[in-house]
C-alpha cells in the first residue's frame, strides 16, 4: 500500500521539525513524513520518493509558504553542491537544532536519566572555517538546467566539488566559502591556467586525463599545503603545473604532488613528492606542535577542535596522577593534548601510518609519557594488552561515525574506569553505546559542540562516571 504512494504529490505539508541526518518531519494521514531541505514552519507540496508501512520520504516540488527562520543561502553553488545543506537555516537556530538533536537521540534511543544538556558550543566562525578541501577536475561538468535550456555550448571542463550522489558530475566551484586564505585563489587560478594550456581535466567515465585532484590544505598560522593528483605521468606537464602554482603564490608552504593512475583518488597507498617546500605543516594549539603530513588525519576545524579538546580534558578532570586511555586516537592529537596533565597516555588506533604521526608529534613536543599501538580496537584491546599495561583512571574514545564495536563497550564495562569521556560525530551511535553502558555507568555531563557550520552534523561529549553500586 505504502509503496504505491511512491511519486504521489502530498500538498500544502506544514513542516514541523528537523530530525536526525537534517531530514525534517511532517505528517501525513497520520504517517511520518521525512523531508530534505526544507525549514520548519515551511507549507510545502511534496513527492513521495520511498513508502514504507512506517514512513515516508519525499523531494519538495514547491514551497508555498517560507519559515520566517529561514535566512537567505549566501553561496552561489547553495543546492547543487552538497556541502553546507543548512546555509537557509540562520546560525542560531542551526545549534539550536543540534542541541536539540542530541536531546532526541538520547530520548530515543539511550533512554537513561541525562542531566541537563549544555547550550552548544557555537563556533565563531561561522564560515571559512575548515583548513582541508579536496577539488577534483572533471571534463564533465554539471550544467544547471538554464545552461541546458539556453541550448549553447558551455566550457565541459570544471573543478570544483562532486553533485551530491553523481560520482561523474562535478560543480564548478567559483567561490567556497569553506576554506579561507589563499585556497580560492588557488583553485580559480589553476583552473584558468589550465584551461588557457590546454592541459587535459580527467575524465572520471574513461578514467584518464593530465590533473585529477587538488588538495588545499591550511592552518591557523597561515602555512598552506597543495597537493595535485595528475592521471598521467608526463614530467614535462607536471613541472609546468608545479612551477606554475610555486611562482603565482610563494605563501605555500608545501608543494606537492602525486601521480595516480588507479581508479580512485585515495593515495594513501602512493609515493607523495616534495616540489617544494617542507613536506608536512604544522598546526599549533596551547604551545603544542602538530605536524601534519598530507596523507594524516587532522581535525578540520582547528578552532573548534581545541574547544572540543578543551572540554575532553576538563570532563576528564585531570590532576596529573590519572592513566589515560585514548581510544581511536587518530594522529594522537588528544592524546599528545591531555598528556601534560596526565600520568601516563596511551593511544589507540587503526591505521599504522596515523600512529607514526601519533609517535612523531610526541616526540616533536618533547612528550615522554604516551604510548601508541596500532591495531583493530575489537583486538588490541583484550585481555592480554590490559595485563601488560596499567589501568585506566580515566578513557578518552572518539569513534567514527558507526559507534565502538560491542567488543569494545563489554571490554571497557570490565576494565572498569571511574571515568569514560565519549566524544562522538554521531548522537545517535553515542547514546546505543551509552545504553549499553548504563547498567556500569551514568550520564554526569553532556556537552555538544559545533565543528560543522552551515551542514547539520553535531559533535557531542559526553562524561560517564562509574555508579557506585557497579
Ligand atoms: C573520529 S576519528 C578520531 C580522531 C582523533 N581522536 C582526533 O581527534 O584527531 C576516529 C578514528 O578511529 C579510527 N578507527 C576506526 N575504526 C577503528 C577500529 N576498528 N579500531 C581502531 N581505530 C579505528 C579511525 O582511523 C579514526 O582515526
Amino acid at each position: 500500500m505504502s509503496r504505491k504512494m511512491k511519486n504521489q504529490v502530498l500538498k500544502g505539508l506544514t513542516i514541523e521539525r528537523i530530525a536526525s541526518e537534517g531530514k525534517c518531519v511532517s505528517h501525513h494521514e497520520g504517517k511520518v513524513v521525512f523531508v530534505s531541505q526544507v525549514a520548519p514552519g515551511d507549507v510545502v507540496d511534496v513527492r513521495v520518493t520511498k513508502g514504507r508501512s512506517s514512513y515516508l520520504e519525499g523531494e519538495v516540488i514547491q514551497i508555498h509558504q517560507y519559515s520566517p527562520d529561514r535566512s537567505d543561502p549566501f553561496c552561489s553553488h547553495f543546492g547543487v553542491c552538497g556541502g553546507c545543506k543548512w546555509q537557509h537555516i540562520s546560525y542560531p537556530l542551526q545549534l539550536n537544532y543540534k542541541r536539540q538533536q542530541v536531546i532526541d537521540q538520547f530520548q530515543r534511543i539511550a533512554k537513561v536519566p541525562i542531566p541537563e544538556v549544555k547550550p552548544i558550543l557555537g563556533a565563531s566562525e561561522s564560515t571559512y572555517y575548515r583548513n582541508k578541501l579536496d577539488f577534483t577536475f572533471s571534463s564533465n561538468r554539471w550544467l544547471t538546467s538554464e545552461e541546458i535550456a539556453s541550448g549553447e555550448e558551455f566550457e565541459r571542463n570544471a573543478l570544483g566539488f562532486h553533485v551530491p550522489k553523481r560520482f561523474d558530475k562535478i560543480v564548478d566551484i567559483s567561490h567556497c566559502y569553506l576554506q579561507g586564505g589563499i585556497s580560492n585563489e588557488v583553485r580559480n587560478k589553476l583552473r584558468d591556467y589550465a584551461l588557457t594550456k590546454g592541459f587535459s581535466f580527467y575524465d572520471l567515465i574513461q578514467q584518464q586525463g593530465l590533473l585529477r585532484n587538488l588538495i588545499i590544505r591550511s592552518t591557523l598560522s597561515g602555512q598552506t599545503m597543495v597537493i595535485v593528483q595528475f592521471g598521467e605521468e608526463n614530467p614535462e606537464a607536471i613541472r609546468d603545473v608545479m612551477a606554475f602554482l610555486q611562482g603565482e603564490f610563494p605563501e605555500i608552504t608545501s608543494l606537492l604532488y602525486i601521480i595516480n593512475q588507479k581508479k580512485n583518488e585515495t593515495f594513501h597507498d602512493l609515493e607523495v613528492h616534495t616540489f617544494a617546500g617542507k613536506p608536512y605543516i604544522e598546526e599549533e594549539m596551547e604551545g603544542l606542535v602538530f605536524r601534519v603530513g598530507p596523507k594524516s588525519f587532522y581535525q578540520t576545524n582547528p578552532a573548534q577542535a581545541h574547544r572540543l579538546y578543551q572540554v575532553a580534558r576538563d570532563f576528564a578532570g585531570l590532576t596529573g596522577e590519572e592513566v589515560v586511555y585514548d581510544l581511536y586516537t587518530g594522529t594522537g592529537t588528544i592524546a599528545n593534548y591531555v598528556a601534560k596533565h596526565a600520568k601516563q597516555v596511551i593511544g589507540i588506533e587503526y591505521v599504522e601510518e596515523a600512529i607514526i604521526d601519533a609517535k612523531i608529534n610526541a616526540e616533536v613536543n618533547g612528550l615522554e609519557n604516551t604510548l601508541f599501538y596500532a591495531g583493530d580496537m575489537k583486538d588490541l584491546l583484550n585481555e592480554d594488552f590490559i595485563s601488560r599495561h596499567a589501568a585506566p583512571d580515566v578513557v578518552i574514545t572518539d569513534p567514527p561515525r558507526a559507534g565502538m564495536h560491542e567488543d569494545v563497550v563489554r571490554m571497557l564495562l570490565k576494565l572498569a574506569a571511574p571515568k569514560i569521556v565519549y566524544v562522538s560525530c554521531n548522537p545517535a551511535t553515542q547514546a546505543r553505546d551509552v545504553a549499553l553502558l548504563s547498567s556500569a555507568y551514568e550520564v554526569a555531563a553532556v556537552q555538544p559542540v559545533d565543528m560543522f557550520p552551515q551542514t547539520y552534523h553535531v559533535e557531542n561529549v559526553v562524561l560517564l562516571t562509574k555508579k557506585d553500586s557497579a
